[in-house]
């Protein structure tokens, strides 16, 4: 038999056609509906992966036609839209789906005249009920929300409507714990579908394939061979017109508490016992539940935050802010695989560059032969996993260069868009779709939720007496950040710092 070295393999996931459908998109005249959700709503139906039967409707407090609402929607769609080109007939087919709903959301008559509405679009009888309804509003009205579509009877018996959240879930536990009780006084937790829009990006998603569809890493994939793990998650952009409300946010809750908790356990999680939602985010919680609270003397030593210079002057920023726009945080997982491993993470903004990555730093050699003689010029291997831009995965390994003995740190490197071409569909593309066809794999459970907030609460209720760093624009962070890995003997693997060497 012919051995098969390079192959394909079609898991036919996110091929076919959604069934029919009504969104509700609640806070529709925010950004998040122009510059996200229509874009990925109009490409999943350039795609053909909307059904001939689907409503829009975007349900927002101040008073518009369908018609006004169709044409801010084109605009917008027009300029954060991915295509290359438009397609005004495509266009022109799809906004006959969008419609409008005025209402306040505290007003419990809107939803009954929502509901009649629903009833009274073309095509609703086919759509059956499949209600997704979308909470694209600030978080304070999210429980509201709930309750009243609850009230209004929009999530009926069958089962067949969604809710779906974005984040942030709460601002710690507590606010967490209760939001998450009152959107289940509404629906079940099977039909909630909490939004981490890195879940959606396709190298995240790769991460799983990476780890479980090859058999050489999983052995490697410990404290017996790895040394530490880095994870960053860059930004080369400051706050922007966003200061109220990151101010009252920060990088910890906004970035530390979702994606980086995400990436992280991604990156840590044991095989799940297979590919369905539970199974798989039954692992991912596993990992929270095995981090530890930080204890407060832990904190000099383990977290550093900082500040990026003008940060109180931006707009809509407490001029005495005292809000990190930079965290590096050290951790450890403490189960069996990773016990001792340490994980670096760290995120901020006006950094050097936008970057997301995760460098899995193995372990020494044995201190003889070419380790004995080169010390710590000898390069540790390293691999790494780059999520954005520049998608790809690259392996570093020492080499001997022809000729004279020197042995230099080289790359097997493997790019995505050499390989596959430059498609990358955007990450609320994939979600909206697997919402649709109601796999809840991607979105966050509320054990996960909970698991990553007592972390953050850990650090969050006692960091109030470490320092606030401030740091460069364009800068890599505080140094005191890099401390954090110099006390033992690692540094930041940044692109400057890059993982390559040569040793005489
Ligand atoms: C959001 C944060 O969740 O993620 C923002 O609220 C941040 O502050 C953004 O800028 C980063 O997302 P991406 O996809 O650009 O890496």
């Amino acid at each position: 038999m012919t051995e098969i070295y390079r192959s394909t393999c079609d898991l036919g996931d996110g091929m076919t056609v959604t069934p029919p459908f009504a969104m509700v998109i609640f806070g529709a005249s925010g950004d998040l509906t122009v510059r996200k959700l229509m874009p990925a709503l109009f490409h999943l139906y350039l795609e053909k992966r909307l059904p001939e039967i689907f409503q829009i409707v975007g349900f927002a407090r101040r008073p518009k036609t369908d018609e006004q609402f169709r044409a801010e929607m084109k605009e917008g769609v027009k300029k954060f839209s991915r295509s290359e080109q438009w397609d005004e007939k495509a266009w022109a087919e799809f906004e006959s789906h969008v419609f409008y709903s005025v209402g306040e959301f505290p007003d419990a008559s809107a939803y009954e005249r929502l509901q009649q509405r629903l009833l009274m679009l073309p095509g609703s009888r086919e759509v059956e009920g499949h209600y997704l309804f979308y909470l694209a509003t600030a978080p304070e009205y999210f429980g509201v929300v709930a309750h009243h579509l609850h009230g209004a009877g929009l999530f009926s018996e069958s089962k067949r409507q969604k809710l779906i959240v974005e984040k942030p879930f709460g601002i710690d536990g507590e606010t967490a714990e209760k939001l998450t009780q009152e959107l289940q006084a509404a629906v079940a937790e099977s039909l909630l579908y909490r939004i981490d829009h890195y879940l959606g990006k396709e190298t995240v998603q790769n991460l799983l394939y990476f780890r479980f569809a090859n058999s050489i890493y999983e052995p490697l994939w410990n404290r017996r061979y790895i040394d530490h793990v880095q994870i960053t998650v860059a930004e080369s952009e400051g706050v922007g017109s966003r200061g109220g409300y990151f101010d009252k946010s920060g990088s910890l809750r906004d970035m530390f508490q979702n994606h980086m908790m995400q990436l992280l356990a991604l990156t840590a999680m044991e095989p799940p016992a297979s590919l369905d939602a539970e199974s798989l985010r039954n692992e991912k919680v596993k990992v929270l539940c095995s981090i530890p609270d930080f204890q407060k003397e832990q904190l000099s030593e383990r977290v550093v935050r900082g500040q990026y210079d003008g940060y109180r002057n931006e707009e809509r920023v407490d001029p005495k802010s005292m809000t990190e726009t930079y965290v590096a945080v050290k951790l450890f997982v403490d189960n069996w695989r990773w016990s001792e491993v340490p994980f670096y993470l760290r995120t901020g903004k006006f950094l050097k560059h936008r970057t997301s990555e995760i460098v899995v730093v193995f372990r020494r050699p044995p201190s003889v032969l070419f380790q004995a003689k080169c010390g710590l010029h000898l390069m540790r291997n390293t691999l790494r996993i780059r999520l954005q831009p520049d998608e790809g995965i690259h392996l570093c390994f020492n080499a001997k260069t022809p000729g004279r003995g020197r042995i230099e740190s080289v790359d097997m490197d493997f790019k995505y868009a050499l390989e596959f071409g430059s498609y990358s569909p955007e990450a609320y593309e994939r979600l909206l779709y697997d919402a649709l066809v109601g796999d809840s794999t991607l979105f966050t459970r509320a054990d996960e939720v909970k698991e990553a907030w007592r972390i953050v609460d850990s650090i969050q209720n006692q960091w109030q007496d470490q320092p606030m760093h401030t740091y460069a624009r364009g800068s890599w962070g505080p140094e005191a950040a890099d401390q954090l890995m110099t006390c033992e003997g690692n540094r930041w693997l940044t692109e400057e710092a890059s993982t390559r060497s040569t040793a005489p």
